[in-house]
């Protein structure tokens, strides 16, 4: 049987990826605390849901620095695409223009950002993390400035990786033949950039993190980021209203609520808690088109509703996608992509919603408070 929703992918993809694989994507640090909550918190808020409103038509369009997209989800950046499926990176940001929506690439991803965009069909951002070479760091922004992305994406919630105990145990690596292609080029006064192998105990990406990414990065950075590029930067990784308005001050685009999927500090707050005081804390700023997104949890078409009820102005999945591409490619990211819609185009019609505009303007009052 097809998988039907987002959580049969899973169990679809579990089946068919090799156990390091599936760990890797699948995990969350220590505890797995935080990766569960970021679901089973959605699962907490009910919709209190409106009547009669004619919803015989709807749009599911929402605007995002600018872009018009079909669809309020974008993709998450994850890394190693082709750990998943040959179709790799090419294959997701062909699911994600097809479905007109962004793909966000990351940094780590196992095909150059320019073949990613030679291959895509839609926007695609660039995650960036920060290496301790920042010349390193500076010649991935150009690259993919001039490779045609529309933003750089800044992850700031990984100064140290959290750790992920079931990589641990498979001492994770990426088996030969993948390798982090962004660094290929660019590698060479950091021997050993392209390659995650294991070491003699633990993960492998953990020491890669260890040894050659920046846990100096601080909100210097952010102006150094804007400084070297023309492309809006967006904070992901913000769970604190503070930070948010710390990332307005230093000159940020938006920011991209984000606990890492969970990856990072355990027992942090889920997303969608999270929210709405980071989106009260920018909301003067909405107006002038600085972008509040989401990640973390994101399972069901009601979970994007709540989440732009609640402020987001679009919601963004990351394994998901990866689930999609593990079953059947660029077609299992679309597939995964089209469940999705098809649950918020329900979600919207019986809550009595013909566009996203009208979730946010009913806004709070969709959600059913204690
Ligand atoms: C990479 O960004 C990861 O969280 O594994």
């Amino acid at each position: 049987m097809d998988p039907i929703n987002l959580f049969e992918f899973e169990l679809r993809a579990r089946d068919t990826l090799p156990r390091m694989a599936y760990d890797y994507f699948a995990s969350g640090s220590h505890d797995e605390i935080t990766l569960t909550e970021n679901h089973i918190a959605y699962d907490r808020i009910a919709l209190r849901y409106r009547v009669l409103r004619d919803v015989s038509s709807r749009d599911l369009s929402a605007r995002v620095l600018g872009h018009e997209i079909d669809l309020p989800v974008l993709l998450s950046p994850t890394a190693f695409h082709r750990l998943a499926h040959p179709d790799g990176e090419r294959g997701s940001a062909q699911a994600a223009g097809a479905a007109g929506t962004i793909m966000m690439l990351s940094t780590l991803s196992n095909t150059a950002v320019e073949e990613v965009t030679a291959a895509a069909s839609g926007p695609v951002w660039f995650q960036l993390y920060v290496y301790k070479d920042r010349e390193v760091t500076a010649d991935l922004v150009r690259r993919a400035e001039s490779a045609g992305c529309g933003a750089i994406v800044l992850t700031v919630d990984a100064p140290v990786l959290g750790t992920r105990e079931r990589d641990v145990r498979n001492r994770f690596a990426l088996p030969t033949g993948l390798r982090v292609e962004n660094l290929t080029a660019t590698g060479g006064d950091i021997t050993g950039a392209d390659r995650i192998v294991a070491p003699s105990g633990g993960s492998g990406l953990a020491a890669y993190v260890t040894s050659l990414l920046d846990p100096a990065i601080s909100w210097k950075d952010l102006e150094w980021l804007s400084g070297l590029t023309s492309l809006p930067v967006l904070v992901k990784g913000i769970v604190h209203a503070a930070d948010a308005r710390l990332a307005v001050e230093h000159g940020a685009a938006g920011v991209i609520v984000s606990n890492h999927g969970g990856r990072q500090l355990d027992t942090s707050i889920a997303t969608i808690d999270a929210l709405p005081a980071i989106a009260e804390a920018v909301a003067a700023q909405r107006a002038a088109g600085f972008a509040l997104l989401i990640d973390g949890g994101v399972r069901r078409g009601t979970d994007v509703v709540k989440a732009i009820a609640l402020g987001a102005d679009a919601v963004c999945v990351g394994r998901p996608a990866i689930w999609g591409l593990a079953v059947d490619g660029e077609s299992g990211v679309r597939r995964v992509l089209r469940v999705l819609r098809d649950e918020l185009d329900e979600a919207m019609a019986l809550c009595g919603c013909r566009s996203v505009d009208d979730i946010r303007a009913l806004g709070g009052d969709l959600i059913a408070r204690d």
